[in-house]
């Protein structure tokens, strides 16, 4: 697709992916060489420009430091650039985070999703807004699909429904060309050490405790950031007007399969283990249909097992992309949300 997308929280996990992808050979229809990218990131503590090192120096990259809320900022930042479509990642994204302190998540997921909505609707651009699986809530059995209810229960996934309701209420109301991708749990490359598979394996490589909440019998369809990336750029380019996508492998599995293979990959022994007392309102199980955007003709390359090995892998191989994160404000974080937790009895 030859155009300018700006790309909001594109100094994050999946953002950063993203733009390593669309700037990637091959992609737009002159083979990349007409896309361009603006990332407009304000540089929270899960910002981190190292994630864009690669193509800082790439004519076809622009970098921008705001917030998606400050509405001026926004709109210089799309029409100095001429962009043609707002891709939104930025959000505050940490459940555990979220229970803490939700009001940054109802500024940015909510405010600042409509801010971006505004500035989209004042210029008529294509909207796409990057969702998860978790505004349809916990799902004791089956599969969520795109017109389920939104039942959402901690404070992120709420703050993420609000913007998801926001993006379809343009459509309808002002016919602008949005549309929503649902993702499953991704990992790989880039992600935060506060998420549980980045966390455990780098627990793991200085070989800490993994703190399992609860019994660890919660459902996780976890999916390779690249097959992310592909849905989203597909929808993008194929997606129908004010549609939703789900994004996921179609398997959920049980946070101590995951945090087994984690161990299994980088040679750590089970007794690393350690349950501790679960997160309030804990959603015990997602999992999502994802042949609506199948029939668009994507497939997931990795099961969630080799997704998970993949990661593992790149944290072994990574130590200088997450130690100073892990030794900065990490370790207030990590204080506030581990320490008070009780250890106890596996299968408790
Ligand atoms: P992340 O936490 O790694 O990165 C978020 C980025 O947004 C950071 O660069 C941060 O600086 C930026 N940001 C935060 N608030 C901002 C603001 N007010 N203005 C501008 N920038 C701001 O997040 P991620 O894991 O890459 O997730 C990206 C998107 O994908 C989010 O919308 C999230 O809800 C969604 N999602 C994530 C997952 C997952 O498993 N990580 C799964 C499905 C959907
Ligand atoms: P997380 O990566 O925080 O994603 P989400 O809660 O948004 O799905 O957690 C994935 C799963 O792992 C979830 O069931 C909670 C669990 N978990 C732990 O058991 N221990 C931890 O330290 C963390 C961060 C998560």
């Amino acid at each position: 697709m030859g155009q300018t997308q700006l790309v909001t929280g594109g100094a994050g996990f999946i953002g950063a992916n993203y733009v390593h992808h669309v700037l990637g050979p091959g992609h737009g229809a002159d083979g990349g060489a007409d896309t361009r990218v603006v990332v407009l990131d304000k540089l929270t503590y899960a910002g981190n420009l190292e994630n864009l090192r690669a193509v800082a120096d790439d004519p076809r990259f622009a970098f921008v430091e705001a917030d998606i809320c400050d509405r001026e900022a926004v709109e210089r930042a799309l029409d100095a650039h001429g962009v043609d479509a707002i891709v939104n990642f930025a959000a505050e994204t940490h459940v555990d985070r979220s229970i803490v302190d939700p009001d940054a998540f109802i500024r940015t997921d909510v405010l600042g999703t409509h801010v971006l909505l505004e500035a989209a609707r004042a210029r008529g651009l294509r909207f796409h807004q990057v969702s998860t699986d978790e505004v349809y809530g916990h799902v004791p059995v089956g599969t969520s699909r795109e017109a389920d209810p939104l039942a959402p229960r901690s404070p992120y996934s709420a703050s993420k429904a609000a913007g998801d309701l926001l993006v379809g209420a343009y459509h309808i109301t002002y016919g602008l060309h949005t549309t929503i991708t649902r993702g499953a749990n991704t990992v790989g490359p880039f992600q935060h050490p506060e998420k549980a598979v980045s966390l455990f394996a780098t627990n793991a490589l200085d070989d800490l405790a993994l703190p399992v909440y609860g019994d660890g019998r919660q459902e996780r369809d976890y999916m390779w950031v690249g097959d992310h990336c592909t849905a989203i750029e597909l929808v993008l380019a194929a997606g129908g007007p004010g549609e939703a996508y789900n994004v996921g492998t179609g398997t959920s599995i049980p946070n101590l399969a995951m945090a087994g293979r984690v161990l299994e990959v980088l040679g750590k022994p089970a007794s690393l283990l350690r349950h501790v007392e679960d997160r309030p309102g804990h959603d015990r199980r997602y999992a999502l249909d994802a042949s609506k955007l199948e029939a668009l003709g994507w497939a997931p390359r990795y099961r969630p097992l080799e997704a998970i090995g993949l990661t593992a892998a790149w944290y072994a191989e990574n130590r200088a992309w997450w130690e100073p994160i892990k030794r900065g404000a990490f370790r207030a974080y990590y204080e506030e949300n581990y320490a008070h937790r009780a250890v106890i009895a596996p299968g408790a």
